[in-house]
C-alpha cells in the first residue's frame, strides 16, 4: 500500500560546516552566490512575521485523480504562521519595516470587505502597536464573518465605500484627516503590490529554489499584479527558464499586464546593483489567463467549485473560492487540454485565503 504520509521535498538537504569539503555545490546555492541581487533583495528590512520557508510537497493524489502526467508540487504559502498566513504575509514583512523606517503609527489601506490583504494589514498593526484603517467597498456586514470578522477582531477603524473605484480616494482623504490629527499614516496601495511587496515574491523564488530545482511552470492566483511581478523578477534575475503562468481573478490580462510591467520596472529601481538587471526584468514574459474569471471577482464557477472539492478530497488541501479555486480550475484545465509536457514539473504556489470559505 502507498504510504499515505505525503512526502516533504527537504530545504537545504545538507547542513553548511565551516570548512566544508570540495563537492558540487546544489544549484541553488550557485543561483544565490553568483548573483548578487538576491543578496540586495534579503537584505531588505523586514519584520519577522512568521519567517521561514513554506513546505513544497508533491500532489500524488491530486496528479493520479488528473490521469498522471507532469510532476505536480505545491507551495504551501497557505501554512504561512501568522494571522491565517497566504501571498499577503510575505508582502507585509517587508511593507511594514517601511512604514516603522519611516516612523507611521497608523496603516491605511482597502479592500473589498472580504479581503485577505486587510485582514494581514490589521495583524500586522496590531502586533506592532499600530493603528490600522481599512477602507472597504461593500455594504457593512449586519454579521461580519472570515475575514471581515477577523479585521474587527484586530482592531481595526473599518470605513465603508460604495464602490471599488472610491476606495483609493477615500484612503486619500483617511490619510489627510489623520495626519490633521497628528498622526503619521502609511499608505499601502491594494494588495500591497508595490516594487517593495513585489520584491517579498522575488526572494521568495530564492527560497523555493533552495528546496527544489526550478520547476518548468508555476501556476497561481493574480490580481493586483505584486505576486506575479515578483514571481516573474524572481525567475528572471536568477537565470532560470520557469514560466510563470498568473491565473486572473477579476482584471482582464492586458490590464494586468500592463500593471505588472510597471511593478518590473520599479522593482528593477528598487534593487539595481548592476545595469543589466532592469533590462533583464524589462524584458520578462509576463503570461496571465484570464479565461476563468466567470462571472466576475469572488463569484463561484462550476470549475472553481470543483478545483475546491477535488483538492480537499485527494490532498486535503484547502482553497478559496476568489482566488486560488479559480487559479487551480486554471491549472486543471491546462492539465487536461495537455499545455504541461509529460516531462514537467509543474508547481502550483498556494497563496492562502481559505479564510474566505467562512464567508
Ligand atoms: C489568497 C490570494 N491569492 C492571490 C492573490 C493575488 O495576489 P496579488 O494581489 O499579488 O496579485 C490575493 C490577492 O488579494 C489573495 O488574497
Amino acid at each position: 500500500m502507498r504510504n499515505p504520509i505525503r512526502r516533504r521535498v527537504r530545504a537545504n538537504p545538507e547542513p553548511r560546516t565551516a570548512n566544508p569539503e570540495p563537492r558540487a555545490e546544489p544549484r541553488s546555492q550557485r543561483l544565490y552566490y553568483h548573483n548578487g541581487v538576491f543578496g540586495a533583495l534579503a537584505s531588505l528590512p523586514s519584520v519577522p512575521f512568521a519567517p521561514g520557508p513554506t513546505p513544497v510537497e508533491e500532489l500524488p493524489r491530486l496528479r493520479a485523480a488528473l490521469g498522471g502526467g507532469p510532476r505536480l508540487l505545491v507551495k504551501r504559502d497557505d501554512t504561512i504562521g501568522f494571522a491565517f498566513g497566504g501571498n499577503k504575509v510575505r508582502k507585509m514583512r517587508l511593507v511594514a519595516a517601511d512604514a516603522l523606517a519611516r516612523r507611521a503609527d497608523t496603516l491605511i489601506t482597502g479592500g473589498g470587505v472580504q479581503s485577505n490583504h486587510a485582514r494581514v494589514t490589521a495583524a500586522a498593526a496590531a502586533r506592532l502597536g499600530l493603528r490600522c484603517v481599512l477602507v472597504a467597498n461593500g455594504d457593512p456586514p449586519e454579521r461580519p464573518t472570515a475575514n471581515a470578522l477577523l479585521a474587527r477582531l484586530l482592531g481595526a477603524d473599518i470605513r465603508y465605500v460604495a464602490t471599488r473605484e472610491a476606495r483609493a480616494l477615500e484612503m486619500e482623504a483617511v490619510a489627510a484627516a489623520q495626519r490633521a490629527a497628528g498622526h503619521h499614516p502609511y499608505l499601502i496601495p491594494i494588495g500591497a503590490s508595490t516594487p517593495l511587496g513585489a520584491a517579498a515574491f522575488a526572494h521568495a523564488v530564492l527560497e523555493l529554489f533552495e528546496q527544489v530545482s526550478p520547476p518548468d511552470v508555476i501556476v497561481h492566483s493574480t490580481s493586483s499584479g505584486g505576486t506575479q511581478a515578483g514571481l516573474v523578477a524572481g525567475c528572471a534575475l536568477a537565470g532560470v527558464r520557469t514560466k510563470i503562468l498568473g491565473i486572473s481573478a477579476d482584471e482582464p490580462a492586458g490590464t494586468l499586464a500592463t500593471h505588472i510591467r510597471r511593478l518590473l520596472s520599479g522593482l528593477a529601481d528598487l534593487i539595481a546593483t548592476e545595469s543589466h538587471h532592469p533590462r533583464t526584468l524589462a524584458e520578462a514574459d509576463v503570461a496571465i489567463d484570464d479565461g476563468f474569471v466567470g462571472e466576475g471577482y469572488g463569484v463561484p464557477t462550476p470549475q472553481s467549485r470543483e478545483a475546491i472539492e477535488l483538492l480537499a478530497r485527494t490532498e486535503a488541501l484547502f482553497l478559496d473560492p476568489t482566488y486560488t479555486a479559480k487559479a487551480m480550475a486554471g491549472l486543471i484545465d491546462h492539465w487536461r487540454r495537455g499545455t504541461f509536457k509529460h516531462t514537467d514539473t509543474v508547481l502550483f504556489w498556494h497563496t492562502g485565503g481559505q479564510v474566505g470559505l467562512f464567508s
